[in-house]
């Protein structure tokens, strides 16, 4: 199969898998571990921040950071579609007590004005304070689109403004660092918090990082302990992070340019996709367009030999381009997925 359901779905390849067999190996929780210790300092520098902690996963280190910054009972600002509010299973609450006031976004992008008017302080007595803002940089639900820069900035000098503490969900920050030609550390300094998942378009078996200051990475030694995150040899798999810093940042460009290629085959060939909202690594195909069902849709493209994925969109379906799908596969399922959903080539 061309497996176009999500970045997530890259295997190791040799030169990684040599990394992981040779690994220096140490107790991680003791701080001992010398291939984690040196990717935590290599990320921490790549982001501008001052320090990371190593993580089993991209969700465990949203979780953490929101419990950095909330008490009980504060409010999350966040994108309606955001990872941290549809796909975490109200981890926001269960972990950190925080209620979520969802903000209605546009390509995952939220205006100052939004976040001013969420922000209101509540009539309560009690202080019932937004405590925290998320932001989601490339934004999954809306097809890996990024911040622009100055809309950033904007967003998080407001957010500073009103006292908010600020989270970056970067679990594809290299994606948005990569498409927009500039430094990841110039869209991470920016926050309290970055998350960033190894496990996606760089291609690690599992992984992520949760960078911030000295003090707050210290704070959240505390809370990895807790969510059970604390390992032990975990160079195994921190050896396959250095390994993907060196040998697989520059070629998501390779990733973008074949969703670039795909989105275009595809909408030459008739089906509804939006060539202007391919930034990244997916392509959004909004199947209820052609009069199929996503279901439908996918048993049809499985036939075929193609996967795609659902979103949380309900008609549309989307294609991730990674390490695992190459320049053949791409020409197959420019090919393969119009036949299959039945669009008339070359409409
Ligand atoms: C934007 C975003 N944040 C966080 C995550 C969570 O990653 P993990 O599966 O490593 O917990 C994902 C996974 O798809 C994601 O897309």
């Amino acid at each position: 199969m061309i497996d176009l359901r999500s970045d997530t779905a890259t295997r190791p390849t040799q030169g990684m898998r040599e990394a992981i067999a040779a690994a220096a190996v140490g107790d991680e929780q003791k701080r001992e571990d010398p291939s984690v210790n040196a990717l935590q300092e290599r990320v921490a520098a790549l982001l501008g921040q001052e320090a990371a902690v190593f993580l089993p996963t991209a969700t465990m280190a949203n979780q953490i950071a929101l419990k950095l910054h909330g008490r009980p009972g504060d409010v999350l600002l966040a994108e309606r579609h955001a990872h941290v509010v549809i796909y975490e299973y109200g981890g926001a609450a269960a972990h950190a007590g925080l209620m979520v006031e969802p903000i209605p976004g546009r390509a995952g992008r939220i205006s100052p004005e939004q976040l001013r008017v969420a922000a209101a302080p509540s009539s309560k007595v009690a202080d019932q304070r937004a405590a925290v803002l998320a932001l989601e940089d490339t934004h999954n639900s809306s097809g890996g689109r990024c911040w622009p820069l100055d809309e950033l900035e904007e967003v998080v000098a407001t957010a500073r403004e009103l006292g908010l503490a600020t989270h970056l969900d970067g679990a594809r920050l290299l994606n948005a660092a990569v498409a927009q030609g500039v430094a990841p550390a110039e869209i991470a300094a920016r926050f309290d918090t970055v998350t960033l998942c190894l496990s996606k378009g760089l291609g690690c078996p599992l992984g992520a990082i949760l960078a911030g200051s000295a003090s707050m990475i210290e704070r959240a030694w505390r809370e990895k302990h807790l969510f059970g995150g604390a390992m032990r040899q975990a160079g195994i798999v921190a050896a396959a992070g250095i390994y993907a810093l060196d040998h697989h940042v520059e070629r998501l460009a390779d990733d973008h340019e074949r969703a670039r290629r795909l989105a275009r085959a595809w909408a030459e060939a008739g089906l509804p996709v939006d060539l202007g909202q391919v930034e990244t690594n997916f392509v959004q195909l909004d199947v209820g367009a052609l009069g199929l069902d996503t279901a439908e849709a996918l048993l049809r493209l499985k036939d075929a030999g193609v996967g795609l994925s659902t979103t949380i969109h309900p008609s549309v379906l989307r294609a991730v381009t990674h390490l695992d799908v190459d320049d053949a596969a791409v020409d197959a399922a420019c090919a393969l997925v119009p036949d299959a959903l039945g669009a008339r080539v070359g409409a």
